[in-house]
């Protein structure tokens, strides 16, 4: 087998998000894919991305990239919906990366199941303004009829520790209770920051979620991610090794290794990264 082709199996996967979120994506995908190295950037010093402008999204999702390019990742999945909704068609078009990119709103889209009428989605206020989650859902699934919440506050909640106050319950039913009424039979976590509230769902709405399903587009992505992997022979094949995952932030290293231990109950090495914003970077 060729040198280089057996390094890059061994090779991380990086994913990205604006912080926290994409750690409920890296949560799936360590255990689907235990063997694998993963790189997890979170870039911290300029969240939420949600109250960002698309120009912004792109800019700053493009010095990522660069920065993965740099770290010699073999593919790299979009932990944010944000940057799916605003960066994704125009960076995935370029020629300029020599690695796979996937983000997190298509292959859900693509693969939701077709039976349900009508479903909520909750993301950023970003997101929602650019109208990303309906369009693909209904490019692929035209019947479906799409109710799109934007949920200012839930990234800041989650970011600043506050997950479990007793405000945060009436800040989840204030935007979900309206959507139930209106008929949705299936509620979207449409930014990954939100799956660490799901726990306040179920709390929240507990008559309700017995018969509304809750969807994770993680699920879709990180299927999407393995098929690809297996498809092209690039899954790692050093098994006896558990894969690493690397931590590295562009904002306060240690508020995100003490997020990490209240969230998931583990402390985490986190390194600081900065991303280089040269003329170059500036595409838009
Ligand atoms: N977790 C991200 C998303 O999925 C971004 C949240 C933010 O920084 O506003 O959209």
């Amino acid at each position: 087998m060729p040198y280089a082709f057996s390094a890059l199996r061994d090779a991380p996967i990086g994913l990205f998000d604006s912080g926290l979120g994409g750690t409920t994506v890296l949560s799936k995908l360590a255990k689907l894919l235990p063997h694998e190295n993963i790189l997890y950037f979170g870039d911290t010093a300029r969240l939420p991305y949600g109250d960002k402008t698309p120009a912004q999204i792109l800019e700053y999702s493009a010095a990522i990239l660069k920065w993965m390019a740099s770290q010699g990742v073999k593919m790299v999945l979009m932990g944010c919906n944000t940057s799916s909704a605003l960066a994704y068609p125009y960076l995935n078009s370029l020629p300029a990366f020599n690695f796979p990119i996937f983000d997190i709103i298509r292959p859900f889209a693509q693969n939701l199941a077709s039976g349900k009428k009508t479903i909520g989605v909750f993301a950023t206020p970003a997101s929602v303004k650019s109208d990303m989650h309906k369009k693909m859902i209904q490019y692929y699934h035209p019947n479906i009829e799409v109710l799109t919440v934007s949920c200012p506050e839930w990234v800041s909640i989650i970011e600043n520790g506050e997950i479990e106050k007793a405000e945060t319950a009436f800040q989840v039913k204030k935007y979900v209770e309206p959507i139930i009424e209106q008929g949705a039979e299936a509620l979207v976590y449409g930014c990954t920051h939100y799956p660490l509230l799901g726990h306040i769902f179920r709390q929240a709405i507990p008559d309700y979620l017995s018969h509304i399903e809750m969807i994770d587009p993680a699920d879709f992505l990180i299927q999407k991610a393995m098929q690809y992997l297996s498809d092209h022979d690039l899954l790692r094949q050093n098994i006896e090794s558990l894969g690493k995952t690397q931590f590295y932030v562009t904002g306060d290293t240690q508020l995100f290794s003490d997020n990490m231990q209240r969230i998931w109950g583990n402390r985490q090495h986190v390194e600081h990264a900065s991303l280089l914003f040269t003329e170059k970077l500036k595409i838009v």
